[in-house]
């Protein structure tokens, strides 16, 4: 059975930056979007600024998400955010298991799938990220690494509505390097076909992010490789400028090589 085709989204994820004037930086991304249709756009600021950004981008193209939840709803968890939380300050989406997450906090694939079910509870997009370490391309297990984490990190029953895969290598991220083309085909390919295996046509139809240094000038090669569905963009997300180029390599329909 034919899939539907997949709707290309550019999320970007501000990480520990933005304050409360960055509200201008956000009127420039929304006030951008209005030749954007075919893509979905999405800002993961600070938690701080999460409630004043959903409120400003009410009503527009631009949805916003967290970068990070709890895996329960509430309780004793200081200095932690719920998904409901984030739900409830209007965010749509989070961002789960991101690598900076992973390394500088302990979060074990395990921690990650509760946090993506924590997701579907509260009704937010989950935003997955898996990445091998240079290390592990180098001694040749970036397939096997990205396969384990993606096994390990999603749960059963995922559906294309609430779950986005993004495959960041970890030494692309803020590095200024990304993979070959050929390189993100054939792990996009690979995540495509495990996704297909577990989930069906559901796994046909989920999303699939590219991110590491994506930025204007690199973002239409990433991005028209096949199984590439969209960019999780970091520093160059902080730009309205450069987030709404980004985004804009979706204005072209794609080019594909066949
Ligand atoms: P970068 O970050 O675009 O700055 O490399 C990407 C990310 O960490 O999501």
């Amino acid at each position: 059975m034919a899939s539907a085709p997949r709707r290309p989204l550019v999320a970007g994820n501000w990480k520990m930056n933005g304050l409360s004037g960055s509200a201008a930086e956000l009127a420039r991304i929304i006030a951008g979007t209005h030749d954007l249709t075919a893509v979905d756009l999405v800002v993961c600021p600070p938690a701080t600024l999460l409630a004043q950004f959903a409120a400003a981008a009410r009503g527009s193209a631009v949805r916003i998400g967290g970068q990070d939840c709890h895996a329960e709803p509430a309780g004793a968890f200081t200095g932690d955010i719920s998904a409901e939380m984030l739900k409830d300050a209007g965010a749509s989406a989070v961002i789960v298991g991101h690598s900076e997450r992973r390394s500088g906090h302990g979060e074990t694939d395990a921690d990650v799938r509760a946090k993506v079910l924590a997701a579907r509870r509260a009704g937010l997009l989950a935003i997955v990220c898996i990445g091998e370490s240079r290390a592990d391309r180098k001694a040749g297990q970036a397939l096997a690494v990205v396969g384990a984490q993606l096994d390990g990190s999603l749960p059963d029953g995922a559906s294309a509505a609430d779950l986005i895969v993004a495959y960041e290598p970890l030494w692309a991220i803020g590095s200024g390097l990304t993979p070959t083309p050929d390189d993100v085909a054939e792990m996009h390919g690979l995540i495509r076909q495990r996704l297909a295996a577990r989930f069906g046509t559901a796994g046909q139809g989920m999303r699939i992010l590219y991110g590491g240094s994506v930025k204007p000038s690199n973002a239409a090669e990433l991005m028209h490789v096949a199984d590439v569905d969209g960019a999780l963009v970091g520093g160059a997300s902080l730009k309205a400028g450069e987030l709404l180029s980004i985004a804009g390599v979706y204005r072209q329909p794609p080019v594909h090589s066949d």
